[in-house]
């Protein structure tokens, strides 16, 4: 990879959420790209852990325990960033999660509950980031991680939903608000994602049915995010705000139909038409 191209030499990223899966997958790609990172998380072994990787590749990096959910640490938490590497240019938001509750069952502590850890702390960190970046002068970048339900409808999961679409929309108006001073906000939406979480559920033989709607066939796994998310930082979407990406091997667009028998047929044919064994 070349390092340039992607204008992350030196910059100094911060990851909410890094000590696992997606947050761990994009702190190493970045750190791969030249950045230094400071990552949040709950648990200092697991971000220390990961900031072990960071520092291998001969990246800075520093570790702060925070609650993410919890207002009241943005300040510190940034301050630290700052002192620790440096500055702040790019803050990326991992931490989130659903909870399997139907509408007629769902308690406003629960509707609550998804927005806090999907929405809000996005808008606390989202607004501390940026502030710190007008304040210094920066311009920098904020990458929100979202979900593929958020484009379209998350029954059973509709608080989480609900949350993640607010997130896109807080986005957009972002971006435009920023744009004057050259900050982008952008955002990534995963399909089905293979991290530690996922493990006993998305590896189960149900699942294979899920997967087979996937155009390109399998799940994602966390370093296919983080090349979504390190792309929305980079100059190579420069000038790209406002935005969520799919990163999602297509299953946004999967059809209403099986695909099995039109699959197989025509790729028959192909074969036959190129002269390759089916
Ligand atoms: N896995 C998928 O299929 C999928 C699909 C779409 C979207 N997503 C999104 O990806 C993100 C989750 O990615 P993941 O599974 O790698 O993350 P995760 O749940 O494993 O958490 C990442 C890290 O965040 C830390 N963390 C959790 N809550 C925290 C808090 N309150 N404060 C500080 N740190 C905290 C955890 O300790 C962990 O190290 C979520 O935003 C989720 O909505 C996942």
């Amino acid at each position: 990879m070349s390092a340039d191209l992607l204008g992350l030499t030196d910059k100094k990223v911060l990851i909410i959420g890094g000590g696992q899966g997606l947050g761990e997958a994009s702190a190493v790609f970045m750190a791969r790209a030249g950045a230094d990172i400071a990552l949040v998380d709950l648990r200092p072994d697991a971000a220390e852990k990961v900031a072990g990787r960071v520092r291998e590749l001969g990246r800075k990096a520093i570790t702060i325990t925070a609650d993410a959910l919890d207002a009241s640490q943005v300040e510190r938490v940034i301050a630290e960033t700052e002192a620790g590497l440096g500055g702040l240019d790019v803050l990326v938001t991992i931490v989130g999660g659903s909870q399997l509750k139907g509408v007629l069952e769902m308690t406003l502590e629960d509707w609550d509950a998804d927005q806090t850890r999907n929405f809000r702390y996005f808008f606390t960190y989202a607004q501390g980031a940026a502030r710190s970046m007008v304040r210094r002068d920066v311009k920098g970048c904020i990458v929100a991680i979202a979900t593929g339900g958020a484009l379209r409808s998350m029954p059973f999961r509709s608080g989480y939903g609900s949350a993640k679409a607010g997130l896109v929309h807080l986005v957009k108006s972002m971006a435009v608000e920023l744009g004057d001073y050259g900050i982008r906000v952008n955002a990534v939406a995963p399909g089905a994602t293979f991290t530690p979480n996922s493990v006993g559920y998305m590896d189960t033989p149900a699942w294979q049915a899920e997967i087979a709607k996937i155009p390109m066939g399998r799940l994602a796994d966390p370093d296919d995010i983080a090349r979504g998310v390190a792309f929305m930082a980079s100059d190579m979407a420069r000038h790209v705000t406002g935005t969520t990406l799919p990163v999602d091997g297509g299953s946004s667009h999967a059809p209403l139909y099986d695909l099995g028998s039109s699959k197989k047929k025509s790729r028959r044919n192909v074969m036959a038409l190129l002269g390759k064994s089916a």
